[in-house]
Parts: structure tokens; C-alpha cells; sequence
């Protein structure tokens, strides 16, 4: 029997008009793995995602040989802001998220909230005294964002550049709490972003991606060492090393 997870053979992907974005992607995860997807703007990270979450957006057409998802996935999307409604206060959706998806009562359902909120370190009082979106910060926005998609219990959780609206030492908390929940829970991973440094801190696997195409893709430790392509060799290269302090 395939232990792995996800299974995606030869992805393609076209626009109204016939363009294709993207071209024979495949990809595959194993339990508790991570993989890196790497890219310029425009290279079809997003679009990869979420054909294999099923929520492509009208017009765009797409073929894949073989597709197998053996389990449960998760979202987290691209930016905080415009992904979660403006009018839905953000306590009571992931109470009502929690209910849906783990069938729980609505008490028991709340309880698990205020858990998500304190694993996530976000403010308590929420439970209390909800807020809109618009009411919390950027940072706050996104590990409410990333408690949804954990409520879902997810075998596999996508990643769409969850850190790029967050200023770096924002970037880093998500990060890092983004790597103490998967080694808490065991959830496969695919990590989408354009900055390989933050791709190499969380994945084994890295895909780099060009125009709709995974032109690399390897171990984290022989991409970054022995590049065989031009491009991940710039993109290597691109990543400053911090400066030495006396
Ligand atoms: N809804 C859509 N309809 C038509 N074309 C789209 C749609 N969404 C994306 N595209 C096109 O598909 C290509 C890939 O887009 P995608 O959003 O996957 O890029 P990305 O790698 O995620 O970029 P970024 O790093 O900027 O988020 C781009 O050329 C984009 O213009
Ligand atoms: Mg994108």
C-alpha cells in the first residue's frame, strides 16, 4: 500500500484564453514531511495549492494524470486581510469552524477555541470580547488564520507564503510557531514561499518553481550546496548572509 499522503502526477493548468500557467507539476509527501515551493511572483505557487485543495477559481481549466490525496488537507492562504471576511468576528468562526469540522457541541467547541487561542499565543479575551479582523493586527490575523486551518485537523496543512505580510520579527514568531505545532501534531506540510532562506529553516524538500514548471527539486541540503540549475543558482546566491559582528 502508497503510505504516501499526496500524490500529484503531471498538474496542468490554463487560463480562459488557453495560456498555460502551469506545466506538468508533480508532487509527492510522505507523513510528517515538508516540502518548500519556491518561485518568482507569477511562477503558479498559488494556483498549484489550491488545485490540490480544490478551490480553483472559475476559468482556469486543468488535467492531472494521477491525483491522490489520502487524508485530510488544510489551507493557510496568502494574505490575512483579505482572506478572512471583514463582518465575521474572528472567536465565534473558529468556533463555528471547530464545530463543523470536529462535529462538536458548541460548548466543547468553545473550549477548543480558547486552546487554539493559547497555542497560538492570542489574546484571551477574545473568547470574551470578540473582535473583527480589522481589530487585530496583521501578526494576529495570520495565527488566526493558521488556527482555522488547524481546526480542520489536518493531515496535510498547504502553506501560501503565510509570512510575507508580517515584518520580520512577526515573520519569525510565525514561523517558529509554525514549526513547534508541526513537530506537536505531525502534520505533513507543503511551504509556500519566494525567499529560500525561510523555505531551508522549515523543509527537507525544496521545488523550486519557474513559469509554471518545477524546473529543481531535491533535498533542502543539495539544493542549497549543489544547485544544478542556473536559476536556483541565483536564487542560492540571493540569500545575504548575515554580517559579522565584532
Ligand atoms: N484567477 C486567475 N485567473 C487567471 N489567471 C490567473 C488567476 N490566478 C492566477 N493567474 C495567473 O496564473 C499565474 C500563476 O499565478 P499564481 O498566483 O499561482 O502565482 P504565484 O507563484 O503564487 O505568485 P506570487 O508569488 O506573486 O503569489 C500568473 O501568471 C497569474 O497571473
Ligand atoms: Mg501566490
Amino acid at each position: 500500500m502508497d503510505s504516501r499522503l499526496l500524490v500529484i502526477e503531471n498538474l496542468n493548468l490554463y487560463n480562459r484564453s488557453g495560456t498555460q500557467l502551469v506545466k506538468n507539476v508533480s508532487l509527492s509527501l510522505g507523513p510528517g514531511e515538508t516540502l518548500g515551493i519556491v518561485g518568482e511572483s507569477g511562477s503558479g505557487k498559488t494556483l498549484t495549492l489550491k488545485s490540490i485543495i480544490g478551490l480553483l477559481p472559475a476559468g482556469i481549466r486543468e488535467t492531472c494524470e494521477h491525483r491522490e490525496i489520502n487524508g485530510r488537507c488544510a489551507m493557510v492562504f496568502q494574505s490575512p486581510l483579505t482572506s478572512l471576511d471583514p463582518l465575521y468576528p474572528v472567536f465565534r468562526q473558529l468556533v463555528d469552524v471547530i464545530e463543523l469540522q470536529q462535529k462538536l457541541g458548541r460548548r466543547e467547541a468553545e473550549d477548543a477555541a480558547k486552546q487554539y487561542l493559547e497555542q497560538l499565543s492570542l489574546p484571551m479575551d477574545l473568547a470574551e470580547k470578540d473582535r473583527y479582523p480589522g481589530e487585530l493586527s496583521g501578526g494576529q490575523c495570520q495565527r488566526i488564520l493558521i488556527a482555522l486551518a488547524l481546526a480542520c485537523r489536518p493531515d496535510v496543512l498547504l502553506c501560501d507564503e503565510p509570512t510575507t505580510a508580517l515584518d520580520v520579527t512577526v515573520q519569525k514568531q510565525v514561523m517558529d510557531l509554525i514549526r513547534r505545532l508541526q513537530q506537536e501534531l505531525g502534520f505533513a506540510m507543503i511551504f509556500v514561499t519566494h525567499n529560500l532562506a525561510v523555505a531551508s529553516q522549515l523543509c527537507s524538500r525544496i521545488a523550486v518553481m519557474k513559469q509554471g514548471e518545477i524546473i529543481e527539486t531535491g533535498r533542502k541540503e543539495k539544493i542549497l550546496r549543489d544547485p544544478a540549475n542556473d536559476y536556483t543558482r541565483e536564487l542560492v546566491d540571493s540569500v545575504l548572509p548575515v554580517p559579522e559582528v565584532d
